[in-house]
């Protein structure tokens, strides 16, 4: 094995592997499951007779370490230890939940013969560049296999779960060592019929030995279903067309043959000459069939062997695993065979080295290979990921990093009660347990304040009745990065007097101007000298205002007055609050109904304030804003915010607008570009009229649909980047994290719980 990934198997054949992701394929909607199922046709016959190839699912069931280390938070110097132990016990149960123990790979090895290793690079440069296109236009995330990456799969099939490997190509050098010597178990046996014993383990290679005339596309998805060590292996070898003429044609004129005797032998014994034995009426139509399918078509012919290969660490053990195969080949009418004394070229066939050493071989169409699809349910788990649920079809664990993403804003859409504060509150959580990230909410039900005052945040109450002032003139150098900073300050100011100002039309066009004008004015002096003057306040501006000759400014002036000068004085002084804690939580219920959508607003901009000064320190923030809905009942603000979307991905921010209203929300038309635009979005539980709409903008199958009707609090769709991943959690009731992060008024005591403090 090379560094580079390339393996040389036998003299001068060369293999290389890449490891591809699932796709949704069992719940799709029926006319993409036939557009995957023709382009995985059309994958199928893209291969020639030269370049076999071997599709591996590969199953590995996790230790514990191993889970610890890729799923537990990690501790920290900070005082939330207690909060990440609870978690962590949260994340350990959820695992054993369903079949989460087991991590499910997939892999494609092909190669090609060649004079020598230099030879091969560029031959299987090539396959790899079209088999990379090929699963993309699928929809597959894929990755090329390192020397390294290989040799731990096989490492792994190989040795005990607890191993690790241990080599680096450096090792090589130093010693007469080949790569084949670090992955190897101490010892092989293989003297039994059926079994053989590999360093403290026992194995066994089946075939798939009989298929039914009408396989279904469910066979792989139900076999790598089962939660055990498994690894099945599909090796594919296409045949040229010319030679499967050939071979159908022979085959038919032989059972022509056969046909003519047997009628001969029915009329010597005085029989009807059609009494011919039913096998070979049906083996002659398949023939036929098959000689049909190759000539109009567009199928091939592959020759097929299907390997399934389990190991344990006792007899019991690999009976039960064998008995769990055998019984799901048999509900879908397959019988499976022990490759009796073929248990060594069957363990070499399954190793990813793409090359067959058992000659059982099934002759198949490019369709009925394709039967074989190795597609099943997308499922999302990245190392370093937050969990968001256990995955509804697989019951694994979901584990994403929405960093990951090209563009990480998000939406959360939901009935109310179906959980979407939950879901923000729990990813928040995870936020502040494993990164150094900010958390900035605004929250106008006042929902999230005993969550955050657990967490040592803080709380900032936005009202009337408060001492908090929130200045909305506040503008830092690098509001708008290389843009204009007034300009965006401008198009801010404009949202918020479209919210006083109101009416149908909004503000005209003069009004526009105006405002436009009386903001450059009013930053004027500061920008000019900031050290004397400092931030202007909306009192400024208003003075500026009424400076103006227009009579509209005058009109814009007096509908500013209640909030300069009336009662409603929150917004008109310099900020006096000073953001210095990692989570903020801006409670603005106390508003009220009139100006929460311009609390809301105003405390958006305070926090793209908080962004641009994180952003220069390279800190992370996350935002989020419940009732977004508001903020798109006018153009101006739906504006802003579709604005700072935008710009969000730039500034290393993570926005999360959060919903019941979807109806409200599917009415604007910059909401429908925000949501088909957004790579996240979590829908909960949906009405029906609001789900319909959802399903054409966002392309949900009829199955998918079914998570988020009548959907269970904590349950739904998971929508990132290309994948729609169904979901459900449900988040354990007695734990302290549940009772901060619930809003049943019952549930709220913070009295601590003997059970789960006994499991921690
Ligand atoms: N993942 C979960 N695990 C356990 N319980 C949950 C989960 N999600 C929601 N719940 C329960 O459902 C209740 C309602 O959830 P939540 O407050 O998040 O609803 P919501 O969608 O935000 O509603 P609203 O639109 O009224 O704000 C929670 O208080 C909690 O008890
Ligand atoms: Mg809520």
């Amino acid at each position: 094995m090379f560094e580079d990934g390339i393996c040389e198997v036998v003299e001068g054949y060369y293999t290389k592997t890449i490891k591809f992701s699932d796709i949704n394929y069992q719940i799709a909607r029926r006319d993409e499951k036939e557009n995957i199922f023709s382009k995985y046709c059309q994958f199928l016959n893209y291969f020639d007779a030269s370049i076999p190839f071997q599709i591996t699912i590969n199953n590995r069931v996790i230790n514990r370490d191993d889970f610890r280390d890729q799923m537990l938070l990690k501790n920290k110097e900070d005082n939330l230890k207690d909060f990440r132990d609870e978690y962590n016990v949260m994340l350990y149960e959820k695992s054993r939940e369903g079949h989460n123990s087991v991590i499910r790979e997939k892999y494609i090895t092909f190669g090609t013969m060649a004079k020598d290793y230099e030879a091969s690079k560029p031959l299987l440069s090539r396959l790899s560049m079209d088999i990379l296109n090929n699963f993309k236009s699928l929809g597959c995330d894929t990755e090329e296999l390192s020397g390294i990456q290989r040799l731990e799969i096989l490492h792994g099939i190989l040795n005990k779960d607890t191993d690790k490997l241990n080599f680096e190509y450096d090792y090589l050098v130093r010693s007469d060592l080949k790569t084949k010597d670090f992955i190897a178990p101490d010892s092989f046996d293989f003297r039994n019929k059926s079994t053989f014993e590999f360093g403290e383990k026992i194995g066994r290679v089946m075939y798939l030995k009989d298929l039914p005339p009408e396989l279904s596309d469910k066979l792989l998805s139900e076999l790598s279903d089962i939660p055990v060590n498994m690894t099945i292996t599909l090796h594919i070898n296409s045949v040229e067309q010319d030679k499967a003429f050939d071979l159908v044609k022979q085959k038919i004129s032989f059972m022509e043959q056969q046909k003519i005797d047997e009628q001969k032998k029915a009329q010597k014994s005085g029989y009807d000459s059609d009494m011919i034995p039913y096998e070979l009426k049906y083996s002659l139509a398949e023939a036929e069939e098959l000689l049909d399918d190759l000539q109009n078509k567009n199928q091939r012919m592959f020759k097929a062997t299907i390997l399934i290969f389990t190991s344990a660490n006792s007899d019991e053990e690999l009976d039960e695993n064998v008995y769990q195969i055998l019984s799901t080949a048999r509900k879908n009418n397959c019988k499976i065979g022990y490759l009796d004394y073929l248990q060594e070229e069957g363990l070499n066939s399954t190793l990813l080295l793409g090359h067959n050493f058992v000659e059982i071989q099934r002759t198949l169409t490019t369709a009925s290979t394709a039967i074989f699809i190795p597609f099943t349910t997308q499922e999302l788990f990245q190392k370093g990921g937050m969990y968001y649920g256990l995955n509804a079809l697989s019951r694994n664990l979901i584990f994403f990093d929405r960093k990951t993403l090209k563009n990480a804003n998000g939406f959360i859409l939901g009935t109310p009660g179906s959980g979407k504060s939950f879901t923000a509150k729990r990813e928040m959580v995870n936020v502040l347990l494993n990164t150094d990230d900010e958390v900035m909410i605004i929250d106008p039900e006042s929902e999230y304040s005993y969550l955050v005052e657990g967490f040592g945040g803080e709380v900032i109450n936005v009202s009337s009745a408060s001492n908090v002032n929130i200045n909305p003139l506040d503008i830092t150098m690098n509001y708008a990065d290389d843009e204009d900073p007034l300009s965006l300050k401008a198009e801010f100011i404009l949202s918020l007097c479209e919210l006083l100002i109101g009416g149908r039309n909004g503000i005209t066009a003069s009004e526009k101007t105006i405002i436009d004008r009386a903001v450059r004015l009013t930053y004027a002096p500061h920008f000019s000298n900031p050290k004397k003057y400092p931030v202007p306040t909306l009192v400024d501006f208003y003075e500026v205002l009424k400076k103006q000759p227009e009579q509209e400014a005058e009109a814009i002036a007096l509908s500013l007055e209640l909030y300069v000068k009336g009662s409603l004085g929150v917004f008109a002084k310099p900020t006096n609050i000073d953001i210095n804690n990692r989570l903020v939580c801006f409670d603005i219920r106390d508003l009220g109904k009139q100006l929460r959508t311009m609390g809301m607003l105003i405390v958006l901009d305070q926090i793209w304030n908080r962004i641009t000064q994180n952003r220069a320190i390279g800190k992370r923030t996350w935002i989020y804003m419940d009732e977004i809905y508001l903020l798109f009942q006018n153009e101006y603000s739906a504006n802003f915010l579709f604005e700072l979307y935008k710009r969000a991905r730039k500034w290393g921010a993570i926005p999360t607008g959060i919903t019941q209203n979807v109806e409200d929300l599917l009415i604007s038309d910059l909401a429908r570009r925000m949501l088909s635009n957004s790579d996240f979005i979590i829908m909960m539980n949906q009405a029906t009229t609001d789900r319909l709409e959802l399903a054409q903008l966002l392309n949900i199958s009829n199955e998918q649909l079914g998570y988020v009707t009548n959907a269970n609090e904590g349950q739904g769709l998971l929508f990132s980047g290309n994948s729609i991943i169904p979901f459900i959690d449900k988040f354990p009731t007695n734990t302290n994290l549940y009772r901060m992060m619930t809003t049943k008024p019952d549930e709220i005591r913070l009295d601590k719980d003997e059970s789960y403090e006994k499991a921690l």
